[in-house]
């Protein structure tokens, strides 16, 4: 096998024990999950996870090879980490695990897109058709999750700005009737 193919091959099976940590990972969060938004990504992004690793199969069989993986210790540091986050998430603010939560989530499509970009390339490269394709397709959906979290994120950011502008008007007021108090009271007669 060309040294490049071997390449393609390992990046592939890489590629394979990441979806298969992640399709592990992805129902932990969508129960950490508040914001039924960001419940409903993970959920429907599961569902995309397991044809994920249907095409990368379609893949190896395409080059005549067997499906293996290889130990993708980035993507255990990744799930690691948030995994630490449904745990921390527990004792915080509902809006700051959600966003802790989905900046988790980001930061494993960022390591997919990656992986599946160079590969596709390569896969380009060697003029292999069917490979480039598969690796396309899913490469899509993974910036298509990317850019729908970041959407939930910012909407659960403008929430949580609304609220706490809410609660600051209202410590305000409430502090001004105590001031008016106040004042009425040296007003009054003397
Ligand atoms: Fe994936």
């Amino acid at each position: 096998m060309p040294e490049l193919q071997e390449l393609l091959v390992e990046g592939m099976q890489d590629l394979l024990h990441a979806e298969h940590q992640i399709l592990k990972a992805l129902p932990k969060m969508a129960k950490a999950a508040h914001e039924s938004e960001l419940k409903q990504a993970f959920e429907n992004h599961l569902e995309q996870t397991q044809s994920h690793v249907e095409r990368l199969e379609e893949a190896f069989q395409d080059l005549g090879v067997k499906p293996k993986t290889k130990v993708c210790k980035g993507m255990q540091g990744l799930i690691e980490e948030g995994q630490e986050k449904i745990t921390e998430g527990k004792k915080k603010q509902e809006s700051t695990a959600d966003l802790e939560l989905a900046a988790a989530a980001q930061k494993v499509e960022h390591y997919e897109i990656s992986g599946y970009g160079t590969m596709r390339t390569i896969a380009e490269t060697l003029s292999l058709r069917t490979v480039m394709k598969l690796l396309s397709e899913t490469l899509a959906e993974e910036e298509k999750t990317d850019e729908i979290l970041t959407q939930i994120c910012t909407t659960i950011l403008d929430e949580a700005s609304q609220k706490s502008e809410t609660d600051a008007g209202k410590q305000k007021s409430a502090a001004s009737k105590t001031a008016s108090g106040g004042k009425a009271a040296h007003s009054g007669p003397r």
